[in-house]
């Protein structure tokens, strides 16, 4: 139990909260919903037990776990792809959790209570044309998140989450029977439920894939680094689908929170980005004891940012303090410096938050999922596979059952995206 909630605080994270409902949003609710659901069980759990087998296997950062897989071979591309992918996503996820970080100010300055819908929405315009507000709070979430990786003390705090995680789901259960009483519930339901199959453009179903991956951190080996606190008696499978399945429910839920305040207030679905930040905060100035739900609510959140941030960061801090021997303090304070300055760019308010996004869930991670799926299922033999799996899985269907998975589905669910995507069909 303990692996699976370090597991998830690196899946739960803003993802769940700030990207999923965005996203389901912008394609149209329901059939997007069903797609991303899709692309968790026939590409998420597959590839979550592919990552964790092999960082229990090799003990090592995704560079070093193929580089002793596989020596000398180009598979080690793979683990740079990771490290890669980690610099990229953190550079602008620490953006949004810096928008985060002006809620809790936000919140803890009282901000909501008592304001009207147009002037909370406008609060997140604001901020979002506000160059050197974002970039303090861009360099306050990084220095929180080197502060972290570089004493070394990631897994403390992931135990932290260990109650910090149920809350954030309590209270957002809280907040959906709020959200369901509010005028509007019943169109946000619909808009959840009844899949409008016609709205679903070309780029949905990567859109759903590139979520999928970014929200159970797949695709860049922040769970090959997971894999490796694993205990050697633990099943696999049960950890995948624990994970899975508690991501998942975060993110829907918050979908379940979100759409009724948006069909309530007359807000649009497809508003993007902002769009969290524009509607729960309305919710919480209506609701009795509203100053305090906003605090905990973004403190939770913040907290959530914060160990999924952990994960982006140690991938590559591994790297450098395993194969090029720097110290954690060097490989943390240089590594996430360079992230800031990286990240700088998407705290200017123009298109390049976007652009970085689109690069890692629309390709870095999409592509990192592929190499990792085949070379689980083609690149290492059966026995290697068989071995990671406990007594009690790998005499039946479910070794099987995960091998067919990963040597067929998987890859060729990846492959059938990226040809729909180049329009080849
Ligand atoms: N899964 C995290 C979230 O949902 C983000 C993340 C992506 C973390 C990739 C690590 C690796 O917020």
């Amino acid at each position: 139990m303990g692996f699976v909630l370090a597991s998830m605080g690196s899946a739960v994270g803003l993802g769940n909260v700030w990207r999923f409902p965005y996203i389901a949003g912008q394609y149209g609710g329901a059939a997007f919903i069903l797609l991303y659901i899709a692309c968790v069980l026939a590409v998420g759990v597959p590839l979550l037990l592919a990552e964790f087998l092999i960082g229990r296997k090799t003990q090592r950062n995704p560079v070093g776990a193929f580089r002793t897989l596989r020596p000398g071979s180009p598979w080690v591309f793979t683990g740079w792809l990771g490290v890669s992918a980690g610099f990229v996503i953190l550079s602008y996820y620490g953006v949004v959790a810096g928008w985060v970080l002006h809620y809790v100010y936000l919140s803890a300055s009282n901000a909501f209570v008592g304001t009207s819908p147009e002037q909370i929405t406008d609060l997140f315009t604001r901020l979002s044309s506000n160059r050197w507000l974002q970039i303090c709070w861009l360099m306050i979430f990084m220095l929180l998140t080197i502060g972290v990786v570089s004493r070394g003390i990631s897994r403390g705090i992931e135990a932290g989450n260990k109650i910090m995680m149920p809350l954030l789901f309590a209270l957002l259960l809280g907040l959906l029977f709020y959200a369901l009483q509010t005028p509007g519930a019943i169109s946000g339901v619909d808009f959840l439920l009844r899949p409008e199959w016609e709205k679903l453009g070309r780029i949905a179903v990567l859109e759903a894939l590139g979520q999928a991956l970014f929200s159970l951190s797949l695709g860049m080996g922040a769970m090959i680094t997971y894999g490796s606190y694993l205990s050697r008696d633990t099943s696999l499978v049960r950890c995948s689908f624990f994970v899975a399945i508690g991501d998942t429910s975060v993110a829907i839920l918050a979908g379940f929170v979100v759409f009724p305040i948006v069909f309530s207030f007359g807000l649009e679905p497809s508003a993007g980005p902002g769009l969290i930040f524009q509607t729960l905060p309305i919710a919480f100035a209506q609701l009795p004891g509203g100053y305090w739900v906003a605090l905990a609510f973004f403190v939770l959140l913040s907290f959530a940012a914060l160990t999924s941030a952990i994960s982006l960061l140690e991938v590559a801090c591994a790297y450098f303090i395993d194969e090029q021997r720097w110290s954690r303090q060097r490989s943390s304070w240089t590594l996430g410096s360079a992230i800031f300055l990286l990240g700088v760019p998407s705290a200017l308010g123009g298109e390049f938050l976007g652009f970085m996004d689109s690069l890692a869930t629309n390709y870095l991670l999409p592509i990192g999922a592929l190499l990792i799926a085949v070379f689980t299922g083609w690149g290492l033999g059966r026995d290697e596979r068989r071995a990671e799996f406990t007594h009690a899985d790998a005499a039946g269907f479910r070794f099987t059952g995960w091998a067919f998975l990963i040597r067929f589905v998987t890859p060729v669910a990846l492959v059938l995206i990226f040809l729909h995507q180049l329009r080849v069909f």
